[in-house]
């Protein structure tokens, strides 16, 4: 075995600890990583500003998801309204997508951008390294197409839906990431 290989496998063993506590509600260490599509959603629908069964069945683009939202009393500012528009363009109809689903306040929706990142950003080195990065979705995808990237399990819907969140709600300012996710921010 390389020796980059025992360092990664190390690596993601402290990962894979940081998971864990995420798992377990302990998710304030990334607090400071915008919601995604599906906690906004599950808020707009445990508000009653939006209704389920006129979301999950439906087909929409991005702008027409976006012109729905701009057009309800939602709260949310102008980054997370782009970015429950590029979720729900992604993501419904829920039923027909086929993709993971998590339950998010009785209604199991399929995982967003944020939730990509936790689960598959972080086992070969920090988070930091991606929220902290300013790029255009093309960057993004084109890392995803890295022969050090092309093995991650995730599909082509998935990876768009990762680039549209990272696009909106990356390059995250280093002062506010928490120091325990600062240092050996750069591993490999
Ligand atoms: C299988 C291990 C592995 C996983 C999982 C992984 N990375 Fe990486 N990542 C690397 C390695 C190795 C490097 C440094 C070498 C390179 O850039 O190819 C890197 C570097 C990066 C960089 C900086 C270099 C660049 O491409 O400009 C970004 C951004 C990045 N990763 C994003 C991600 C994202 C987003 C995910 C989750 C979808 C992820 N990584 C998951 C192995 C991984």
């Amino acid at each position: 075995m390389s020796a980059a290989r025992k360092f990664a496998i190390g690596a993601a063993f402290v990962a894979s600890g940081l998971a864990a506590l995420a798992a377990h509600g302990q998710d304030d260490l990334f607090d400071f990583i915008p919601d995604g599509g599906r906690t906004l959603l599950g808020d707009l629908f445990a508000a009653g500003t939006m209704a389920p069964d006129e979301v999950l069945g439906s087909s929409r683009s991005r702008e027409e998801w976006l012109a729905t939202i701009q057009g309800l009393d939602t709260g949310l500012d102008p980054v997370q309204q782009d970015t429950l528009a590029a979720y729900l363009a992604a993501t419904m109809p829920a039923a027909e997508r086929g993709g993971q689903t998590m339950d998010t306040g009785g209604h199991a929706l399929p995982r967003d951008g944020r939730d990509l990142t936790l689960e598959y950003c972080q086992s070969c080195h920090i988070i930091t390294v991606v929220v902290t990065q300013d790029r255009s979705r093309e960057a993004w995808l084109g890392t995803m197409n890295k022969p050090s990237h092309v093995e991650i399990k995730t599909t082509q819907d998935e990876r768009a839906a990762l680039a549209d969140y990272l696009v909106l709600n990356g390059g995250i300012s280093i002062e506010d990431v928490p120091i325990d996710l600062r240092a050996g921010g750069a591993t490999y």
